[in-house]
């Protein structure tokens, strides 16, 4: 993608990745039942990594936390180190479409709003290899909350994610590819804001004085904001879900 240095600048600088918050993973963390005492945990697409650490501090596992993109690994790696973690979370930079673990050696998957970039469906059968037998898969993905979007809307998605479903489009998706469904819940509009919108603006302000004639990085930040204005407008249209899945 053009321009793709001044995205990476502006997320480096980001607390996520993507819409979240400590207590949706822990609440997400908390339909998991009958795990072993220290369960072998994979979380793709870790971004930053503050879910991989609220994650350590409640599962007592080790954690496998993947993504492509170095600096966010290096600054997991270093808000582990100060809370004690370093031993439990294991870095891996390596693309998600090329995932060489074992089969069936995981008990718990998680990807808090990356599975998508395998293409949702392929990532479900994907992790249902790499999951023990009744290991689970956590996710957030997006989702649709309401029928008859308004049109730009609508626009928007058709070229940023044209495959969005409802919650129910996804729980079929979910069911058909052998998974129980153990619970579901939408994101609260907090997880958007607090710590991912507001501080996307404050730090598109700030880029914007420092590349004030670059035309390449001023369009990324445009499309940013147009993405947070897009929220601000329609948010009651759409979200993101948790999805807490049991291989059967
Ligand atoms: C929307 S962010 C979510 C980050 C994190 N889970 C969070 O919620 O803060 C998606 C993440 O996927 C990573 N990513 C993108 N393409 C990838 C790929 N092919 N393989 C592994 N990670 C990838 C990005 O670097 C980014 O950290």
């Amino acid at each position: 993608m053009k321009g793709m240095e001044y995205f990476y600048e502006l997320f480096t600088g980001l607390p996520r990745g993507g819409p979240g918050d400590n207590v949706s993973t822990q609440k997400a963390f908390g339909y998991l039942k009958n795990l072993p005492p220290k369960p072998r945990i994979l979380d793709i697409g870790c971004g930053p990594g503050l879910q991989t650490l609220e994650l350590a501090r409640i599962s007592k596992g080790n954690i496998i936390a993947l993504d492509n993109h170095q600096p966010f690994l290096d600054r997991l790696m270093q808000n582990a180190a100060k809370e004690g973690l370093r031993k439990r979370v294991i870095p891996k930079n390596q693309s998600m479409l090329e995932l060489d673990f074992k089969e069936s050696s995981f008990d718990i998957i998680w990807s808090e709003g990356a599975l998508y970039i395998m293409g949702f469906q392929h990532g479900l059968k994907r992790c249902k290899q790499l999951l023990k037998k009744k290991g689970y898969l956590v996710v957030t993905e997006a989702v649709l909350l309401l029928p008859n979007i308004p049109k730009p809307l609508q626009s928007f998605w058709d070229k940023e994610y044209p495959d969005i479903k409802d919650v129910n489009g996804n729980i079929i998706l979910i069911q058909n590819e052998g998974y129980d469904l153990a619970a579901h819940f939408t994101l609260p509009k907090s997880s958007w804001i607090d710590e991912y919108y507001s501080p996307m603006e404050k730090r598109i302000q700030e880029l914007k004085k420092k590349y004030d004639d670059n035309t390449a990085a001023l369009q990324v930040f445009e499309k940013c904001e147009k993405e947070i204005k897009i929220y601000q407008t329609y948010s009651d249209f759409f979200g993101y879900e948790f999805f807490i899945m049991q291989k059967k």
